[in-house]
């Protein structure tokens, strides 16, 4: 299958390309860089130079390809909603690009947007956020109407993508304890966040394109809770530094952005997604590679 991938010099498209090239996929791989477009020849893909946002030029790539993943992103955290309301539109032109065919269309999104309905952790089939409470929920709403209006999209919402380089979210909570010169966590520290080992993650991709369900939602889960508590005690173990809890009225001063995130339980089940794909990750988890963190992140 030829496949169009946006985001493919990122830490989870990186890690894409080689899954899909090593399974026998053509690749063409997005990027905006000279340095990305040298790195997607080296990993065996061809290589498209653009920006997601010059929609015809996104939308003629589209039509060119067998299938698309969607999995690029301006985390550029001071303008979320800009880039959030960028990203709907570049869903809205990949779906019309393949609109009147099967082609299949998958979308990257997270668990941290869905709120479960019962308590538990987060389900493939709860609903997600709206854009108007939480930016980043505008590629899900895309993805929504997509979907009602028929055509071949799945989602797949990813929770931490893990390696010992980089950690989601968590990366930023290491830099931050290097720079407050302690590991913090809001109250008994008992709120989860959801991971998976990046190249678990990779895996779950190529099982979507090859026999996932037009309309439904992946939960690329491995690990369901991993308690904040334990999260800054390997920070700390791995950093030299204290560890301690602060109350929910500091949360802001040390978290600053992340703040509201950080008190967050973001328990989230991959189970169903499990047994539809049988989909069998094997890690290594969370805590391990937080403990084996390379000095990049420093
Ligand atoms: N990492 C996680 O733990 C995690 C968790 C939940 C959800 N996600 C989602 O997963 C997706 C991938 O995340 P990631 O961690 O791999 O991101 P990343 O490492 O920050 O990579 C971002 C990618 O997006 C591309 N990109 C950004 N703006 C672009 C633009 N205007 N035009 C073209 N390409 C652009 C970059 O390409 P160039 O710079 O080469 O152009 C790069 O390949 C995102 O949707 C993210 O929100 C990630």
């Amino acid at each position: 299958m030829h496949v169009f991938l946006t985001g493919a010099t990122g830490f989870i498209g990186s890690h894409l390309v080689t899954e899909l090239v090593g399974t026998g996929h053509r690749v063409t791989g997005l990027s905006r860089s000279d340095a990305g477009i040298a790195a997607l020849a080296r990993a065996g893909a061809d290589a498209v130079r653009g920006d997601v946002n010059d929609l015809p030029f996104l939308r003629a790539a589209a039509e060119a390809a067998d299938a698309v993943v969607h999995a690029a992103f301006d985390h550029d955290h001071a303008d979320m909603r800009r880039h959030s309301e960028n990203d709907r539109r570049v869903v809205e032109t990949l779906g019309a690009a393949l609109a009147g065919s099967d082609r299949p269309l998958v979308v990257t999104s997270g668990t941290g947007l869905v709120r479960s309905g019962n308590g538990g952790p987060a389900l493939e089939t709860d609903g997600h956020l709206s854009s108007a409470e939480f930016p980043r929920a505008a590629t899900e709403e895309a993805a929504d109407a997509l979907i009602a209006a028929g055509r071949h999209v799945m989602v797949v919402r990813l929770p931490q993508v893990h390696d010992t380089h980089r950690q989601g979210r968590i990366t930023w909570q290491i830099q931050l304890a290097r720079e407050q010169g302690s590991v913090a966590y809001v109250g008994g520290g008992a709120n989860r966040v959801s991971a998976v080992h990046v190249g678990d993650a990779a895996r779950l991709y190529g099982l979507v394109l090859a026999s996932g369900r037009a309309g439904a939602r992946y939960h690329a889960v491995a690990e369901e809770g991993v308690a904040m508590r334990d999260v800054a005690a390997a920070i700390g173990v791995r950093l030299g530094l204290p560890v301690a809890s602060i109350d929910p009225g500091e949360a802001q001063a040390y978290f600053g952005w992340m703040a509201p995130l950080a008190a967050a339980d973001l328990a989230a089940s991959g189970a169903s997604t499990r047994r539809e794909l049988r989909w069998d990750p094997f890690g290594p988890d969370l805590l391990t590679d937080l403990r084996a963190q390379e000095p990049l992140v420093r």
